[in-house]
């Protein structure tokens, strides 16, 4: 994770950021530590990068970064505004005893756009992370890749649209219309029993969640989402995220997970 310390609304490369809103500082700085507290209370070990100055977008971790089995595949971002992130988080791996970094020659937005299933990895393209990413992705983690497209400019990342519930048994939380029709065919092959989000669902963040196959860490604003993982026997958390919300982001965005 990376604090918010130089968090705004500088500029607007999704439809949720409007740089003529003022956000709150202190108290997206308040969010974050929330959030950042409540993996810790779960007994999730948490590490975190120092933000740097000029790079507002950096507090979202999940975007710099896919590792799996321990296997690092950096970033390469698609706004000029977020190119330098790539590189502090490359030299967070590299400090921290992961030699096996590698860095993408298409544009690739990381966990923003993969989702880890535990037997597969979910590729979202259509706005930011280039196809051809999802092949290098596939090559560089030795893992399956299936790609999805993204075809609402308000979920842009897959991150948005769909979350991973439980590796052990690999089931996704998703908003359907947020996927191209043959998308929509193959998650519902993939994952007959997913969970399926509303349209509200959606526009909460609901679908920026973190499961760790038991806790489900979600916006507070996302409650009937919350009610039916609950019948799922999932234990939903609430976290409040108005602030990061004015750049398009919720928890996951917030959150690489770091697979050993
Ligand atoms: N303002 C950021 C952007 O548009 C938000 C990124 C959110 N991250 C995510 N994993 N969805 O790039």
């Amino acid at each position: 994770m990376c604090a918010p310390t130089y968090f705004e609304v500088a500029y607007s490369i999704n439809p949720w950021m409007d740089p003529t809103k003022p956000v709150d500082h202190d108290l997206v700085l308040a969010q974050w530590q929330k959030l950042h507290d409540t993996y810790a209370e779960l007994g999730h070990k948490v590490e975190t990068i120092e933000p740097q100055p000029g790079l507002p977008d950096m507090v979202f971790a999940a975007n710099s970064a896919t590792v799996i089995d321990g296997r690092v595949l950096g970033a390469r971002f698609r706004a000029a505004e977020r190119a330098p992130e790539a590189d502090h988080y490359r030299r967070w791996f590299n400090e921290n005893g992961y030699h096996n970094v590698v860095m993408p020659t298409c544009i690739n937005e990381a966990e923003g756009d993969f989702a880890w299933t535990g037997r597969y990895l979910l590729a979202g393209t259509g706005f930011r992370t280039d196809p051809g990413a999802h092949a290098e992705a596939q090559e560089v983690l030795g893992v399956p890749v299936v790609s999805l497209h993204l075809v609402d400019p308000r979920y842009y990342h897959l991150d948005t649209a769909l979350f991973v519930l439980n590796e052990d048994e690999p089931n996704v939380a998703y908003y359907p219309e947020a996927f191209s029709e043959g998308s929509q065919r193959v998650l519902r092959r993939l994952f007959p029993q997913a969970v399926i989000a509303t349209a509200e669902d959606a526009e909460t963040f609901g679908l920026n969640a973190v499961s760790d196959g038991r806790n489900v860490i979600l916006p507070t604003e996302s409650t009937s989402l919350a009610a039916q993982l609950a019948t799922r026997g999932y234990e939903p958390i609430f976290v409040d995220i108005s602030e990061l919300k004015k750049s398009g982001g919720g928890p996951k965005c917030c959150t690489m997970e770091i697979r050993g």
